[in-house]
């Protein structure tokens, strides 16, 4: 069965005090108010080993927003895959739209870095997502394809253990979000290309969440929708009133 999940992304938000202050607010708010999906915070690097032990593992699970595509030696400023499970913390966003179109990752790079995150037992929340001109030409369905291929070369082992966000690029930060219907027409799409390659069941259990300016006011919504099993939450991740409100829109 595919886990329903609310995943934060914090980017470059809040120094390291203000990064604990904030995963002990949610803790505490979860703690006094069950979720009824699994939840994670992603949040800098610096933050991690910090933010691991303030948090119930059984109520919030602890991510990077990246990790390099190399094992270790002389890349200066770079955090392995190693370095990140070496804090506790389990998931790690890999090819979120910003290191793509800023840090110039390509297919191949995020390629080296999901595997590396595997190797690490670190699970993948891999993003994938059109820009507006990709969508306003109507290519966004080729667009995630060609996208997949970073993860489309791993065993269907390690492939069931990934998760996967769509993200469309003009929906982020922007408060402008995909309709339900958007979401779901291409989540559906991303699902049958998992069965093609993968088989159905692998397909059926994939969880497929959505990001891009999703809130409190429009996520029951969209994760009403059968193919949208979450969503990956940027501005709305600092703020635990609206945080919490996208996670009890699963209750
Ligand atoms: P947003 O960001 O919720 O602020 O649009 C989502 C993301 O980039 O993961």
């Amino acid at each position: 069965m595919r886990k329903n999940i609310v995943a934060g992304n914090w980017k470059m938000n809040k120094n390291l005090q203000e990064g604990i202050a904030l995963a002990k607010e949610l803790n505490e708010a979860l703690t006094a108010d069950k979720p009824n999906c699994d939840v994670v915070i992603c949040t800098p690097f610096i933050h991690l080993a910090s933010v691991t032990p303030i948090v119930d593992s059984a109520l919030i699970g602890v991510g990077a927003e990246n990790c390099a595509d190399k094992v270790s030696g002389a890349y200066t400023g770079e955090v392995s895959a190693e370095m990140v499970a070496s804090t506790g913390a389990q998931y790690v966003i890999l090819g979120h739209s910003e290191r793509r179109s800023y840090y110039g990752e390509t297919v191949e790079i995020l390629e080296e870095k999901v595997k590396l995150a595997l190797a690490n037992n670190l699970t993948p929340i891999f993003c994938i997502g059109e820009v507006l001109e990709e969508r306003q030409a109507e290519k966004q369905n080729e667009v995630v394809a060609a996208q997949l291929a970073s993860v489309f070369t791993l065993s269907a082992e390690d492939f069931s253990k990934i998760v996967l966000a769509y993200e469309p690029v003009w929906a982020i930060g922007t408060g402008l979000t995909a309709t339900p219907e958007q979401a779901q027409d291409i989540h559906a799409y991303i699902r049958s290309l998992i069965a093609e390659k993968y088989g159905q069941e692998i397909a059926d259990n994939c969880s497929i969440l959505y990001g891009g300016s999703c809130k409190p006011s429009n996520a029951k919504e969209l994760f009403a929708k059968p193919d949208v099993d979450g969503g990956l939450i940027g501005g709305a991740a600092l703020k635990v009133a609206d945080f919490k409100g996208i996670i009890d829109a699963f209750k």
